[in-house]
């Protein structure tokens, strides 16, 4: 009898605290998976705009030299061009530039620009800076069309965007100026294009093309993907 009382409460005793573990590890148990799905959760909402955030300034650059070629496919030599006045060029990438891989999705194998060489004391009023050559993308920053150049001014064919001779936005849809061709001069004298940036509207240059319809400055630009 007594050994019957004896082992009822431990026998009991024992089953409280089996199912006092059990409740323990399952409250433990839901806690870690409310964490766990918190933290997938959390990434999800918040990897996407970090990345977008930090694309332009990890992101690849559009990094080439070639070779600016006026309409007749003659390279370009930086003393035959007319002083303050643009002249249509255009690149032909060749096939392995850049490769299949690093091709961006918007590449096309021929670009177009215009190129202004600047008169002595000219200062760019979109940029701040005084440079011998303005050489200034035919892709419209709206959605892309290519803009033509008239009377030192650019203007797009498709919804109304308008330019100035430096390229900032004077009318119709287009969110930024027009993107800018990184150049050089040969020691041969003629003219090569090296990259290819953007520009904010009051006239930052950035380290990066954005795509057409991107804007490069205010909250939006956060959440625009990046397109090198
Ligand atoms: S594509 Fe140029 S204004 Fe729309």
């Amino acid at each position: 009898m007594a050994d019957d009382q004896a082992t009822e409460p431990g026998g009991s005793a024992g089953g409280s605290d089996a199912a006092l573990g059990q409740s323990v590890s399952r409250g433990q148990f839901l806690t870690k998976a409310t964490i766990g799905m918190g933290a997938v959760l959390g990434g999800m909402v918040a990897v996407p705009p970090v990345a977008m955030m930090l694309a332009p300034a990890v992101g690849g650059q559009r990094r080439f030299r070639v070779p600016a070629l006026d309409e007749q496919g003659t390279p370009i030599r930086v003393e035959d061009l007319p002083v303050g006045e643009f002249a249509k060029f255009v690149l032909h990438f060749p096939e392995e530039l850049p490769t299949e891989d690093e091709r961006p999705r918007d590449y096309v194998r021929d670009r177009v620009g215009f190129v202004r060489r600047n008169p002595e004391g000219f200062t760019d009023a979109l940029t701040g800076k005084s440079e011998q050559l303005t050489l200034i993308s035919n892709r419209c920053v709206h959605l892309g069309c290519p803009v033509q150049e008239t009377g030192g001014q650019f203007v797009c064919p498709c919804h109304g965007g308008a330019y100035d001779g430096d390229g900032q936005r004077t009318e119709g849809p287009p969110p930024r100026p027009l993107d800018r061709f990184d150049w050089e001069v040969g020691e041969d004298g003629y003219l090569y294009v090296t990259g290819e940036h953007s520009l904010t509207p009051d006239g930052r240059e950035l380290d990066s093309v954005y795509g057409p319809g991107q804007p490069t400055a205010g909250p939006q630009s956060l959440f625009f993907k990046f397109q090198p």
